[in-house]
């Protein structure tokens, strides 16, 4: 009963302060013309269930330039909101039939986040909870108790902040659509700074005959152990890029010193060992190497500390590193060699097995002695398709 009290109450003073308010718009002369422009550009939908305050808001807001239309029926509201996306205000009120208020907003949230919403209240104690106007994303709310002022005041802060919307939108829209030339561009980038790595990976293979594949070979061997170890996804590629790239320093070398066939000089050994920081050095300036630089510069670092460049011991040596540093010597000891023949399966793996514990982790070691044994025709199969692609590369 007493909301039916409050509610004819509230019709009364509606009445008599859209009077007041009528008559004072009509009455200045001197209303701010940049304002009315500045309000021309905004349609804003009207709904109340009292076509009293209908008629008044629409005197009201017609004559402040703004586009109007206004509903009793807040389901028809709806469907046109639903049909035309052009408004940009929302002005309604919040007891209504058959739907209130809040239940209307909420439907229109699910289609509509940017239109402006203000909500019309009674008294102050009816006004919605502040969590409502939070999640229903209501910009604020006006009681009609007071007068059609405050509503004006907040249509012209609205038109303020519509304007200022304005703005980021088209910001955001050129920001997106710059992102993706910007993404096409990096993509490109990426594209064709990997066929130079690419070419230049061969190269290195190429460099000597007796090392032609061993890149892709280290990378199908580190690929094989990291699966046996039931690595994720995200480290078996890295393990196969960074088997293709482990040895792209190389490519600073001066071809006689790779492809020398008697003993190396102490100097010449020295400079062969630089290759890791040579790669390092290659690939550090581009983003998408990042994840493998580790790979590249410690491949011939040791358990035991005695490797280079930097005398990594144990745990220090990453265990990705440790795989490709295993499936490195593999495969240089499966290989011909200009100064000694290939040592062949068994004196490799017992090879492996001899330097457990001090080059290699014991642990890993064991793992690819298991696929090894277990595995060994299969392997050695795909190997030699490897080769086969590679042989006219
Ligand atoms: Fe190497």
């Amino acid at each position: 009963m007493w909301v039916i009290i409050m509610r004819l109450k509230e019709q009364k003073l509606e009445k008599i302060q859209n009077d007041q308010v009528m008559e004072r718009a009509v009455g200045e002369e001197n209303y701010d013309i940049a304002q009315y422009k500045a309000n021309s550009r905004y349609k804003v939908l009207v709904v109340d269930d009292e076509q009293g305050v209908l008629d008044s808001l629409k005197v009201m807001l017609e004559r402040s330039g703004f586009k109007y239309k206004g509903f009793n029926d807040p389901s028809n509201a709806l469907e046109e909101l639903e049909n035309d996306a052009s408004y940009n205000i929302l002005v309604t009120d919040y007891f209504m039939e058959p739907m209130h208020g809040d239940e209307l907003i909420e439907k229109i949230r699910t289609f509509n986040i940017k239109i402006h919403i203000l909500l019309l209240t009674g008294y102050k104690d009816q006004a919605p909870a502040i969590e409502t106007l939070k999640r229903l994303n209501i910009q604020g709310y006006c009681e009609k108790s007071n007068n059609f002022d405050q509503l004006l005041l907040w249509l012209y802060s609205a038109v303020k902040v519509l304007e200022q919307n304005k703005d980021i939108y088209t910001l955001m829209e050129k920001a997106t659509t710059q992102n993706e030339v910007i993404s096409e561009l990096n993509k490109s980038l990426e594209n064709s700074y990997s066929s130079i790595i690419e070419s230049l990976r061969l190269t290195v293979d190429a460099k000597d005959e007796y090392t032609k594949g061993h890149s892709d070979r280290v990378s199908y061997y580190a690929l094989k152990i990291g699966q046996a170890m039931n690595l994720m996804s995200e480290e078996l590629e890295i393990l196969i890029v960074g088997g293709y790239f482990h040895d792209i320093g190389k490519i600073g070398i001066k071809d006689h010193i790779i492809t020398k066939e008697t003993r190396l000089t102490d100097e010449e050994f020295a400079e062969i060992k630089r290759h890791p920081e040579k790669g390092f050095g290659i690939l550090k300036s581009n983003n998408m190497f990042k994840k493998i630089l580790p790979l590249i510069k410690y491949h011939h670092e040791k358990l035991d500390g005695t490797g280079y460049p930097e005398g990594l011991k144990g745990n220090q040596i990453p265990i990705l590193v440790r795989i490709i540093s295993i499936a490195d010597s593999f495969d240089a000891m499966m290989s011909k060699r200009t100064y000694r023949d290939k040592l062949g399966i068994e004196k490799s793996v017992s090879e492996l097995k001899r330097c457990s514990g001090t080059q290699f982790d014991p642990e890993i070691v064991e793992v690819f002695i298991k696929l090894i044994d277990e595995k060994w025709d299969k392997i050695n199969e795909e190997v030699e398709e490897i080769n086969r692609k590679l042989a006219n590369v």
